[in-house]
């Protein structure tokens, strides 16, 4: 696709930020290079070589994903070590196996003992000599073995005499995605390190060698006072940030590299309204800042070059229509959104946002760039 100017661009479509993404990016590799810990950026946000590259800049050669889709796609630009982060499906360990065949250095991750059943199991009948870690709880947040659940161990026994190689433990601490204060996602940074450490010493204590200890969230990332012991830090949305991170302090709106460019289609004369051509199609459903401090309902406007519009945001979406409206009641003006205006939305959560869409156009210097593809499915 031939770059455009902001103007010509067809709505919605989404934008991406070269200035914002760099010095995201920057900022992160600062903070993980003061706490002396390699990143091993998630690469399910960007989902796009160009970017990931930017992001690996200074940790050459290992990424996490969050499909196999993703894992093929950097694979074939020559990203060969990917930690798939996402408890594996017994369905997809022949696709693991022959990946690895190909010479994907890849890892798998599993939190129960079924799991790892299903794991040797494969690992004996494909001739495979699976790389495996172990998922952690810190949190109760979504997966992982608990904290001193005996199958931690007896996983990692059988995953180790199956002739597979037990790398080590990872741990998401999905929880300070809800924390209140910056001070708690502080905390939750060391209750993450902590579990993975613990964990991490019991397989030694059984024997295992188990080198990897591998941590991260973004909020936990950038909080985080003390990475001792920890081999490496996941974490992918710190690369656009979006308005959820916003609210937990971890950046501020103006650091938000993503947007949705829309245009003014209508207007809501009796209720102060007006209606863009961005619904949930183009914005997602994700409502995110739903439980923050600020609602930010679907997205929170700025203008065509990004500035500050106040807090107007698209407080009701459809498949293809968002309507706006000023967070305190005031009613805009159909003067100042004239149909034909074009805005753009920063979204609540970057991930789900750009998964609505196939690419994005890069801005530099205010200006269309170039055309970037997104890898898409699983
Ligand atoms: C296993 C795992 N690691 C790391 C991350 C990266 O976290 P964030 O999106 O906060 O950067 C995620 C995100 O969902 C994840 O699921």
């Amino acid at each position: 696709m031939s770059a455009q100017t902001l103007d010509q661009l067809p709505t919605p479509c989404l934008l991406v930020d070269q200035e914002r993404t760099r010095a995201n990016i920057d900022r992160m590799d600062l903070q993980l290079g003061q706490l002396q810990v390699p990143l091993r950026p998630h690469l399910k946000t960007c989902k796009n070589i160009d970017i990931a590259r930017q992001m690996l800049d200074a940790h050459p050669g290992a990424a996490t994903v969050s499909t196999l889709a993703e894992a093929d796609y950097f694979f074939g630009h020559g990203i060969k070590d990917l930690l798939y982060a996402v408890g594996i499906a017994p369905g997809k360990l022949q696709a693991v196996a022959e990946r690895r065949a190909a010479g994907m250095h890849l890892s798998i991750i599993l939190d129960s003992l079924a799991a790892a059943t299903a794991v040797t199991a494969a690992a004996r009948r494909l001739d495979c000599a699976y790389r495996v870690l172990l998922e952690v709880d810190a949190d109760g947040h979504r997966a992982g073995f608990r904290a001193d659940d005996p199958d931690l161990e007896n996983s990692a026994r059988m995953l180790a005499d199956g002739g597979c190689e037990v790398a080590g433990i990872m741990v998401h601490a999905g929880g300070s995605y809800a924390c209140q204060q910056t001070e708690a996602i502080a905390d939750m940074a060391a209750t993450e390190r902590m579990a993975a450490l613990s964990a991490a010493t019991r397989l030694r204590e059984i024997g295992l060698e188990a080198p990897v200890v591998s941590v991260g969230s973004t909020p936990t990332a950038t909080f985080s006072r003390n990475l001792d012991g920890v081999t490496e830090v996941r974490a992918g949305v710190y690369v656009f940030q979006d308005l959820v991170m916003a609210g937990l302090g971890v950046c501020r709106d103006e650091d938000i590299a993503l947007s949705v460019l829309t245009e003014v289609i209508g207007h809501r004369v009796q209720s102060g309204q007006v209606v863009i051509d961005a619904g949930w199609m183009a914005l997602s459903r994700d409502r995110g800042t739903a439980g923050q401090a600020r609602d930010r309902g679907y997205g929170l406007v700025r203008d065509v070059d990004g500035r500050d519009l106040g807090e107007v945001v698209v407080q009701a979406t459809n498949q293809e229509h968002g309507i706006l409206a000023h967070a305190d009641g005031t009613p805009l003006s159909a003067e100042e959104f004239p149909v034909g205006r074009r805005l753009r939305i920063l979204p609540n959560h970057a991930c789900a946002t750009a998964g609505q869409h196939g690419g994005y156009w890069l801005i530099e210097d205010g200006a269309v760039q170039r055309w970037l593809e997104r890898c898409q499915g699983w």
